[in-house]
């Protein structure tokens, strides 16, 4: 049973083990034999994959069905990164010259504002872009522009999510709002954070500019007649549509701040990466797909040994944000406890995800990971060629990566430990309360991710790798992964209380909140 199996014992029974686990993809490569599974385990996994009908999902992905049946859409982000001169379908519907029109449309205006031939209403270029947008419209830009940004950009690009006034505050420290482009960013340009925010980022402007600031309005929506009532100018509004979820925007134009900031060329690459990933994914047998083994992988841990959370550690300081993103990523399209026939699902479903860069998660939570009571496995992602800086540094990231994945699994046991305290000399009633304390159970899995750089091309096909990913297992899971009703309710909420505190008539609520919104109004 693979639950008290050692992970490093199924070395010496399966020679050729870590190359027949090892698998490259899009630049990518991934070494999955520090996972808990033996050949036998991942026969029965591909099996399950096959039964579970994860190729019909995938082809039917591909082929523009509805796969967001609570919604009656399609999901089909693939359409947005592939090349010109494809003929994508949404629904039936030709989706390839809208998609190539608003890519010409990105790419002018990215070169414009890049070339100072658009100017601000005062005549100055632009120096800046404030990004505007929360969630789906915030994380993947967000992690893009951390994951490229050159060391000392010439646009700043800053970025505000929170409805908390103070992230606004702070992203407009030092700007000039003459050299300030305003991107605002919503699908529905309905959300509550991101209207706030854009209103208040607009009076800004025109409190410097006055009416003319207008010109310094951009918009990505899909409801693109909300953003021109909003005063954007139409010819700044950048549209998608309802067949691209918030989670998988990034290939979009809700990309356009990073592909003005970065220059339209690397959203391009980035768009390539992500589309060989799409290709692998789509012709690659199961055994040897990627995305589908990485799946399995989670699916064994979290349906097969009962674990309820994973961490994701980039050893990558530029990456740090990239277990944010996958939070949305994973949680909001498969924290579902009905399939997508309303019906209970008969096995648990996401875990919870969590991390942050290493070596820093290295002296904050990996105490509990070595030695904690629950086994968490691990993701982690290590780039081969460092961007920038002292090389010898960028080594001791990857030897601590490597590290952390043989310890993990490894461990240390308690004889090994009781020598080295009895040749340190201590006593033995010592050594009994110390021995059990120093000691590393190991045995807790990981999955090696490498890529060979940090760029555009390889960071598009990890993010695509990821999503197929949470794809599969939402397949094998029978969930629909493209919806998210499960924020609805906060937000209706949110919208009685507010009113509340500013003075409307109280609601009837649990004794409990009915004292917050006393406590609590202003
Ligand atoms: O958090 C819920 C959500 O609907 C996400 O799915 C979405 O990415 C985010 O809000 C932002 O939505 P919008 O882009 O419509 O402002």
């Amino acid at each position: 049973m693979a639950r008290g199996r050692r992970i490093d014992s199924l070395f010496a029974g399966e020679p050729g083990r870590c190359s027949r686990l090892t698998l490259a993809a899009a630049g990518l490569e991934i070494d999955l034999s520090k996972q808990p599974w033996s050949r036998d385990d991942r026969r029965l996994l591909i099996d399950l994959a096959r039964i579970g009908g994860v190729e019909a999902a995938r082809d039917r992905l591909f082929a523009g069905h509805i796969a967001n049946a609570s919604e009656g859409r399609p999901a089909l982000h693939m359409a947005l990164r592939a090349p010109d001169g494809a003929d994508w379908r949404a629904a039936g519907e030709p989706v390839s010259r809208l998609i190539e029109a608003t890519r010409t449309a990105m790419r002018t205006f990215a070169d414009d504002i890049r070339s100072g031939a658009r100017v601000g209403a005062t005549g100055k270029r632009f120096r800046s872009i404030v990004h505007i947008g929360i969630g789906g419209s915030d994380l993947g830009p967000r992690l893009i522009w951390e994951a490229l940004k050159p060391l000392d950009p010439w646009i700043d690009l800053r970025f505000v999510a929170n409805v908390d006034p103070a992230e606004l505050a702070q992203a407009l420290v030092g700007l000039d709002p003459a050299e300030t482009l305003l991107v605002t960013v919503s699908k529905t340009f309905t959300t509550q954070e991101t209207l706030t925010n854009a209103s208040a980022a607009r009076a800004w402007l025109r409190a410097a500019i006055g009416p003319e600031s207008d010109l310094h309005l951009v918009a990505v929506s899909a409801s693109p007649e909300k953003a021109r009532a909003f005063g954007v100018p139409a010819d700044q509004v950048f549209g998608f549509w309802d067949w691209v979820g918030g989670r998988y925007s990034i290939w979009s134009a809700v990309g356009l701040s990073c592909a003005i900031a970065l220059g339209y060329d690397a959203f391009e690459a980035m768009l390539g990466g992500a589309h060989a990933m799409d290709q692998h994914f789509q012709t690659v047998p199961l055994e040897a797909n990627m995305p589908v083994l990485l799946a399995l992988a989670h699916v064994f841990n979290r349906n097969g040994l009962g674990r309820p959370i994973r961490a994701v550690v980039p050893y990558a300081q530029r990456l740090r944000l990239f277990a944010a993103f996958l939070q949305q990523l994973e949680m909001e399209s498969n924290g579902k406890r009905v399939t997508a026939d309303g019906a209970p699902v008969v096995h648990q479903t996401a875990s919870s995800v969590f991390g942050d860069a290493g070596t820093n998660g290295q002296h904050a939570f990996f105490q509990l990971l070595h030695q904690g009571t629950d086994v968490i496995p691990v993701d982690i992602i290590a780039v081969r060629t460092g961007s920038e800086g002292d090389p010898s540094a960028q080594t001791k990231l990857l030897a601590n990566a490597i590290a952390q994945a043989e310890a993990l699994m490894v461990g240390r046991s308690e004889a090994d430990v009781r020598a080295e305290l009895v040749a340190n000399g201590k006593s033995s009633s010592e050594i009994d309360v110390l021995a059990p304390q120093r000691t590393f159970p190991g045995n807790r899995p990981s999955s090696f991710l490498v890529l060979e750089r940090l760029d555009p091309a390889h960071l598009g096909a990890l993010i695509a790798l990821y999503e197929h990913k949470t794809f599969v297992e939402g397949v094998l899971w029978g969930i629909n992964s493209f919806d998210q009703w499960g924020v609805e309710l906060g937000k209706s909420l949110a919208t009685r209380v507010l009113s509340e505190l500013e003075g409307g008539p109280s609601g009837d609520h649990d004794p409990s909140t009915a004292a917050l919104i006393v406590r609590l109004r202003p």
